[in-house]
């Protein structure tokens, strides 16, 4: 038995009701997962509303005004993303006619698109088999393994990306990708003490088995 199904099983139950996780389109999906990379979920709610309700469209997002666009970012921070969002948007309506590609390569050709945005989009919007790992999933998974490997080395990531792709189930591969970042964020959490009492993986992480899941990850300085 795998981690699959009694992942799924815990994401149902559990999942936060987030404006992103409704009517999953490319394009939201995109905006969500480019305002989650530096900000909290709580603070991406009402932005998300906001910019989704200026821009509902990759079209109305590419013909912004500039002074309309950076007041929609204002107090995100990390303006480069939202430049980028445009410039994509822009390229999007000469290249794709104002779609997102459904295709893992040609979304990561995207400014401001890397490995893991392009697969939260593939994988959520897309139903693509493509896993999406940024630093949650990442340290979920070198707990479930044991896996002592440095995080801060990018092979790391790559690695954990070929570790999930055969992992990723036909049909639930969106809900695969947001149960790993829904367990990251709520029960396998960023410090010492995971909650693994009520973690669904129990019985199947390593980590946990061995004692040891304040050992992982491991991030070694630079
Ligand atoms: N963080 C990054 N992506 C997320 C998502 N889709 N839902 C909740 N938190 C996230
Ligand atoms: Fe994380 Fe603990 Fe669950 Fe392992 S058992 S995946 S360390 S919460």
């Amino acid at each position: 038995m795998g981690i699959v199904e009694p992942l799924l099983l815990w994401y149902g139950k559990n999942k936060r009701d987030l404006p992103w996780r409704h009517n999953c389109t490319p394009y939201r999906v995109w905006v969500s997962e480019i305002m989650l990379q530096q900000t909290r979920v709580e603070a991406v709610k009402n932005y998300f509303v906001r910019f989704l309700q200026a821009a509902p469209d990759i079209p109305s997002l590419a013909d912004l005004p500039e002074e309309k666009l950076l007041k929609l970012w204002e107090g995100l921070g990390y303006y480069s993303r939202v430049r980028n969002l445009q410039k994509a948007a822009k390229l999007l309506v000469s290249r794709y006619g104002g779609q997102m590609p459904a295709s893992y390569a040609q979304l990561l050709e995207l400014p401001g698109v890397g490995s893991y945005t392009a697969g939260a989009v593939a994988s959520i919007a897309f139903g693509l088999p493509c896993p999406a790992v940024d630093g949650n999933v990442l340290r979920v998974w070198m707990r479930l393994t044991a896996d002592g490997a440095d995080i801060a080395d990018p092979h790391t990531k790559r690695q954990t990306e070929a570790a999930l792709r055969p992992l990723m189930p036909v049909g639930r591969c969106g809900d695969f990708t947001q149960a790993l970042i829904e367990l990251g964020a709520l029960v396998c959490v960023p410090n010492a003490t995971p909650k693994c009492a009520v973690c669904p993986l129990a019985d199947f992480c390593k980590a946990h088995r061995q004692k040891e899941e304040q050992c992982y990850p491991v991030k070694k300085p630079k």
